[in-house]
């Protein structure tokens, strides 16, 4: 069995076949969950063709025999330029999944963020992350709550905080309405259904007991419903003065994830944050909105003299890495293109996933021409070229 699925992780040449396979072994309303996003998913498409549509122009005759992927981001040296994006209740994804990942992204060297809503303790992921963790903070309408979580992150040893910004409202999902998703779940005869035709999700769910948001257990037992659980997830009153409290609390490295307009970055800057995310949230929250490969050169312009920039919201390819850092991106992270590997064999397949990343990401610097992600610029941009005289 083990070697069967050994055997098909290797034959998978992609992340998107990693999509595919977990896709055949999971439940749909646990697969929509990861793979969906808002409404109609123009955005997410978007995200993926508008990486996917920049072409970068290879330079020939240069030396590329040793190729170096690290990349350094608050001082510490990673083995790769991407890391884990914060996903929130991925064990209903695939059980397990959480520490999986942290323990791999630090065996990997590259980091991991870990969600407020993921559905292990924080304090869990930064033992199994080992020094590669950083937290992800979901602002609480109730103080005492984001109190809560900063204090625990300091004591966990956390350096790095990235505060989520782009959930004032929960973003509309329809798939998750059509598959009628409650957290916890709830076992209609149509969810059995599907957990009935996958049987080994199934049995390693049982196995592992329904997951829920970890770090709001004390929470989740005395609300009367996740309705209201989720009150503390989503804060329509998070606004600039609430960040210049977390600024005057937190005293690590503070980005802000979820910036998608230039003027957004440049007040970051100027209230003493460290860096950005310019993320879409992955798609699952504005369908009408820009792909970060859109808003990217504009913010990367204004503010990267001055703050850390890291990117995400689809990347599915080593190369899209690399047109992330044209663009004028520090680092990327990746939901995801881990999340599918997995989904689609655990551990080993999670594995395969960031194998398969750095496979691509060494193969295109090499042929773009770059020893090392320093060699690649603006200037690989092909519209950025210069056009001969007529
Ligand atoms: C997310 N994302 C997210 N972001 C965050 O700040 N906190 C969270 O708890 C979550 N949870 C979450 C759940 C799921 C299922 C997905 C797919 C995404 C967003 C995530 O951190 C990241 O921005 C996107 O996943 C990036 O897009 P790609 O790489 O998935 O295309």
């Amino acid at each position: 069995m083990v070697d069967l699925m050994v055997r098909s992780l290797a034959r998978a040449a992609c992340i998107d076949d990693l999509r595919e396979m977990a896709r055949r072994r999971i439940p749909r309303f646990a697969f929509d969950l990861v793979d969906g996003g808002a409404e109609n998913e123009r955005n997410l498409r978007r995200n993926v063709e508008a990486f996917q549509e920049i072409a970068l122009t290879p330079r020939y005759m240069v030396d590329v025999s040793s190729i170096d992927t690290q990349a350094t981001l608050f001082g510490k040296t990673y083995a790769a330029p991407f890391g884990m994006a914060p996903i929130g209740m991925l064990n209903a994804f695939w059980p397990g999944a959480d520490l999986m990942l942290a323990r791999l992204c630090k065996r990997e060297n590259i980091p991991y963020v870990a969600s407020s809503a993921a559905s292990t303790t924080l304090e869990e992921l930064a033992e199994a992350a080992d020094g590669n963790g950083m937290f992800q903070l979901y602002v609480s309408g109730d103080d005492s709550v984001t109190e809560g979580l900063i204090s625990r992150a300091e004591a966990a040893g956390y350096e790095v905080m990235m505060v989520t910004a782009d959930v004032p409202a929960a973003g509309k999902r329809d798939r998750d309405i059509r598959n009628q998703l409650a957290v916890p779940f709830r076992f209609t005869p149509e969810v059995i259904a599907q957990c009935a035709m996958k049987p080994l999700w199934a049995l390693t769910s049982l196995r592992h007991g329904t997951p829920n948001v970890a770090n709001y257990a004390n929470l989740l037992q005395s609300a009367t419903s996740y309705a209201e659980v989720q009150k503390t997830l989503i804060t329509p009153g998070f606004s600039w003065d609430s960040l210049a409290k977390i600024r005057a609390r937190w005293r690590g490295k503070l980005l802000v994830k979820g910036i998608l307009h230039p003027q957004d970055a440049v007040k970051c800057a100027e209230m003493g944050c460290d860096g950005i995310v310019v993320s879409n949230h992955g798609g699952r929250q504005v369908d009408f909105g820009p792909a970060t490969a859109e808003v990217l050169p504009g913010i990367a312009g204004a503010v990267s003299d001055k703050l850390t920039v890291i990117v995400d919201s689809g990347i599915r390819r080593g190369a899209d890495v690399l047109r992330a850092h044209a663009l004028g991106a520090d680092f990327a992270l990746v939901g995801r293109a881990l999340a599918f590997g997995v989904g689609a064999g655990g551990a080993a397949g999670a594995d395969r996933a960031i194998a398969l990343l750095k496979l691509e990401l060494v193969r295109a610097l090499g042929q773009l021409g770059a020893r090392d992600m320093a060699g690649v610029g603006s200037d690989h941009l092909t519209a950025a070229m210069p056009r001969p005289p007529l």
